[in-house]
């Protein structure tokens, strides 16, 4: 609106001043003529301006065309020309003229403007405001322009037919401009920095000369709005990154000159494309492009299209039967570019996805989470063979085609977790057929292209997964996808080690010496690994003899510290060197005097009862007897009258619930997921030596991220042993407890249920600690909505789709 406003007051002020002055174009030129060096020698002072070289004068002596090409011209143009109000083509192509584009708003009658091949360095944005009948404007190869992009208003030049402005410094899009152009014929704007989409509006205009190559990022999407420009018959966009298939092409009747080299596209080459009646000249080489190598006329000019692409013969030719139909099913979702850089030649038992039996049929398409979207291919019933086929926990939409019960052999169909609809086929009982996840199976959507929301039923689960994944990934997203399969991996591992672990630990027995007195102290079990071999390592430690494992708890020799030390250390319990408040007391902190930093909780009398002695002395009992890394270590402990005293290792972050949920009010930058994986890492390593000790698996009862303490490295250590139970978790033993212990949220269900103690109560809650670590949320949320506020629930609901779970991890810090 800003533009229009001025472009107004503009034209009324030319007007006045046209109406008030009798305007004089000679002092124009010749200001003109000075800002020109190495102008025409007839361009004199002394003669008629309407005689100089180039200069076309109409009868009243105003000038009308300035034809300036080819003159070795250097300077400027003056801003002076937008008086010349009577000029129709301003024409000084393959000069060396600098300095800015003067606006020439006022000059109503300007229908040429050709700056080509100079040295301008730059042109108003507001440059075409004004120039209702301009036709052709070219700017082409003036490689110092400031960084300029193409205006919405340029709709305004509704006259306008040739545009050229390659390799002038184009940024940004395309604007979707190009209904108002119905004059535009030649557009070419080729290696300037272009990005984004072809825009719909180039379908149905009359561009015939399309240039758009060798963009520096690369225009991408589909080229599938090229089908619909009827008029075109150069179309060059070589260099970019287009993907998708070539469409059909068949309308575009006049089309010779087809330039699609070095894209990223896929799919057949359509047979419309070989059979375009005026195709004379086309390059290919350097895509995706899948299926039969085309045959093209021989009076067509084409490049060396077999190579860089992904062809299933190097020369014309059917491809294998199985391969044709695998093509059709890539085409059905799209021809997506992960199977077209790996499905390549002529033997489909080769790729990915892809299962044969020894005569080579397929037996197996596995094409279970990869995030595909597009309809069932029916081609599927041709691979006879077919005894697997797994599509679940895609983005297929459409209906199953009912083709599909016609395979002799299938065994396995599922479809889980898709967004398809209507019937579902009958397909014989032999068949194991899954198909839930999908809402709208069952009903006709066949209207409704993209708004599944119409069913109020299907809350949560797979609704909103159609969405996001037609535009692909995010690189944060991707980032976040690949962290959360690190997490499951080492969820899966843990698993694994643990009960190979279990499996094994009575039967691999390892001998290991005192490095001092070289005797053999003990045999214990190993299963290799580092954090295992310190696990030995602190056995030693604590199996010698207690009191020798006592010494080298505190360094003074007794860990039996004094409480005159604590109240020293802590002066005297003061208020600024509270760390936090726990159930049973408050911790403290302090400073021994070598400089070691210790945190003292303080256990009073009045709040302790007996379920708190009995905590402190299991505190004791326990952390004297283990000793990790990643378990936080008893440096002493205290009793004086009625108080009960322990002393850790100060863990200076503090703990982990504070840094996933209170690291705003804290100030504090929230995790990155690189820490939230050596986290959980580390936790589990200090549960996982809890369970190792051969003598006996102490449980935590308790862990949770309250209970997980973070030192300056961010690395991890499980603190607070006071619900420490010693299970024998062996042999299928476990003990039942009349009273449970522990938090809501983290409790294993068969734990809340029966009372039953074994150690795998951490692999559940050391689950829940994963997915607080995931999501950045609390196991009990009450301040969420019911149905969300329990995350183990919410969180399987979420698994189900990988859209929503990626939406579910934390946002908080996309590293
Ligand atoms: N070793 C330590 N280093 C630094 N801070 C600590 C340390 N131990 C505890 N804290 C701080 O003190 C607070 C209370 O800790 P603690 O784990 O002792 O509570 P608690 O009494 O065990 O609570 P509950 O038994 O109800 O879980 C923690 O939130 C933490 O901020
Ligand atoms: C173009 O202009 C720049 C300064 O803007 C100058 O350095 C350069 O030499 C000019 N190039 C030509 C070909 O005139
Ligand atoms: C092209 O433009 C994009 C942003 O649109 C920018 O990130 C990129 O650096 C530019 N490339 C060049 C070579 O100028
Ligand atoms: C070509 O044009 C005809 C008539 O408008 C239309 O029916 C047909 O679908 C078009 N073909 C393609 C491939 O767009
Ligand atoms: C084919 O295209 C190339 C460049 O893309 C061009 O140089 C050549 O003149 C074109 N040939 C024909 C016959 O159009
Ligand atoms: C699948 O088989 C049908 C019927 O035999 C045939 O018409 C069709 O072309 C085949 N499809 C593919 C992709 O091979
Ligand atoms: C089908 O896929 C779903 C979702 O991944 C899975 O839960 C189910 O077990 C699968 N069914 C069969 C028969 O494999
Ligand atoms: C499809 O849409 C039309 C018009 O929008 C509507 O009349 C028709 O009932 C719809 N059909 C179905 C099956 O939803
Ligand atoms: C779905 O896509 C539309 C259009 O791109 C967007 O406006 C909307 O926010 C998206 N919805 C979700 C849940 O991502």
């Amino acid at each position: 609106m800003s533009y229009h406003s001025r472009h107004f007051l503009q034209l009324t002020i030319t007007l006045l001043f046209l109406t008030a002055v009798k305007s004089d174009d000679g002092a124009v030129m010749t200001k003109l003529s000075t800002s020109l060096t190495q102008t025409p020698s007839s361009w004199s002072t002394n003669a008629d301006y309407c005689k100089w070289e180039g200069i076309t004068c109409d009868s009243s002596k105003r000038v009308t065309v300035i034809s300036l090409a080819d003159k070795k011209l250097s300077g400027t143009l003056v801003p002076d020309l937008n008086e010349l109000s009577q000029l129709k083509t301003l024409a000084v192509q393959r000069n060396s003229i600098s300095g800015e584009v003067p606006i020439l708003s006022s000059l109503g009658n300007l229908q040429k403007v050709l700056l080509d091949s100079n040295n301008f360095t730059s042109l108003p944005s507001n440059f075409f405001a004004g120039l209702t009948i301009l036709k052709v404007f070219t700017v082409s190869d003036n490689i110092n322009l400031a960084p300029w992009g193409l205006p919405d208003y340029l709709t305004d030049v509704t006259n306008l037919q040739t545009f050229h402005a390659s390799n002038a410094n184009i940024v940004g899009t395309i604007p979707d401009i190009f209904s108002g152009l119905t004059n535009l014929q030649n557009l070419r704007l080729s290696y300037n920095n272009l990005t984004g989409e072809l825009p719909r509006s180039f379908g149905g205009s009359s561009i015939q000369n399309l240039q758009l190559n060798n963009q520096k990022q690369g225009l991408s999407g589909t080229l599938d709005v090229v089908s619909l420009m009827l008029q075109v018959s150069q179309v060059w966009l070589q260099a970019n990154s287009f993907s998708g298939a070539i469409p059909d092409l068949s309308n575009c009747s006049t089309l010779f000159d087809l330039q699609l080299r070095d894209n990223q596209l896929t799919g057949l080459v359509p047979a419309s494309l070989v059979s375009l009646p005026k195709l004379a000249n086309i390059t290919l080489h350097n895509n995706k492009l899948q299926g039969p190598v085309p045959e093209f006329k021989s009076a067509v000019k084409v490049d060396k299209y077999q190579i860089k692409n992904s062809f299933c013969l190097s020369k014309p030719g059917p491809c294998d039967p199985q391969v044709s139909v695998l093509l059709d099913v890539a085409g059905a979702i799209g021809y997506p570019y992960s199977l077209a850089t790996s499905w390549t030649g002529n033997d489909a038992c080769k790729w990915n996805y892809v299962v044969c039996d020894n005569s080579n049929k397929v037996t197996i398409v596995n094409f279970a989470k990869h995030m595909f979207s597009g309809t069932i291919s029916p081609a599927f019933a041709n691979l006879t063979s077919l005894r697997t086929l797994s599509l679940n926990d895609n983005n297929f939409v459409g209906t199953i085609p009912k083709e599909l019960t016609s395979l002799p052999n299938l065994q396995s169909l599922n479809v889980s977790n898709n967004d398809l609809s209507g019937d579902t086929p009958v397909f014989p009982p032999t068949v194991k057929f899954s198909f839930g996840g999908n809402p709208n199976i069952g009903k006709d959507v066949s209207n409704t292209s993209g708004s599944g929301s119409g069913s109020g039923s299907g809350s949560g689960n797979a609704g909103g997964g159609s969405n996001g994944s037609k535009k692909g990934s995010s690189g944060s997203g991707m980032v976040i996808r690949i962290v959360i399969s690190v997490i499951f991996f080492v969820v899966i591992l843990l698993f694994f080690s643990y009960y190979c672990y279990a499996k094994k630990r009575n039967q691999k027995l390892v001998k290991v010496e005192d490095p001092e007195s070289g005797k053999e102290i003990v045999k214990a079990s190993v299963i290799g690994g580092s954090s295992n071999a310190y696990s030995v390592g602190t056995e030693l430690q604590s199996r010698g003899s207690s009191d020798h494992a006592a010494m080298h708890v505190f360094e003074g020799g007794n860990v039996n510290i004094s409480i005159d030390v604590l109240r020293q250390v802590t002066d005297n319990f003061s208020e600024e060197n509270i760390l936090g408040r726990g159930g049973f007391g408050v911790v403290y902190k302090g400073e021994l005097h070598d400089g070691t930093k210790i945190a003292v909780k303080r256990m009073e009398a009045g709040v302790m009862g007996t379920k708190g002695l009995k905590g402190f002395q299991a505190e004791i009992s326990v952390l004297t007897k283990v000793r990790h890394r990643h378990l936080v270590a008893l440096l002493g402990y205290c009793v004086n009258g009625n108080e009960r005293l322990l002393v850790y290792e100060y863990m200076p972050q503090g703990t982990l619930s504070q840094h996933l949920f209170e690291f705003r009010e804290l100030k504090t930058n929230p995790l990155s997921w690189k820490q939230r994986v050596s986290i959980a890492l580390d936790v589990g390593r200090g549960v996982e030596y809890l369970h190792s000790l051969a003598q006996q698996s102490f449980i935590h009862r308790d862990l949770k991220p309250y209970n997980i303490l973070l030192g300056d490295d961010m690395r991890a250590k499980v603190a607070d042993f006071g619900l420490v139970k010693n299970a024998p978790d062996r042999d299928g033993k476990f003990s039942v407890e009349s009273r449970l212990a522990g938090t809501f949220g983290y409790l294993a269900p068969e734990y809340a249920a029966t009372g039953r103690v074994t150690t795998k109560v951490h692999v559940y809650a050391f689950g829940v600690v994963l997915m607080e670590l995931i999501t950045g949320r609390k196991a009990l949320d009450e301040t969420m909505p019911e149905d969300r506020s329990h995350l183990v629930a919410w969180f399987r609901k979420v698994l189900i789709s990988r859209e929503i779970l990626v939406k579910a991890t934390d946002q908080t810090n996309c590293l």
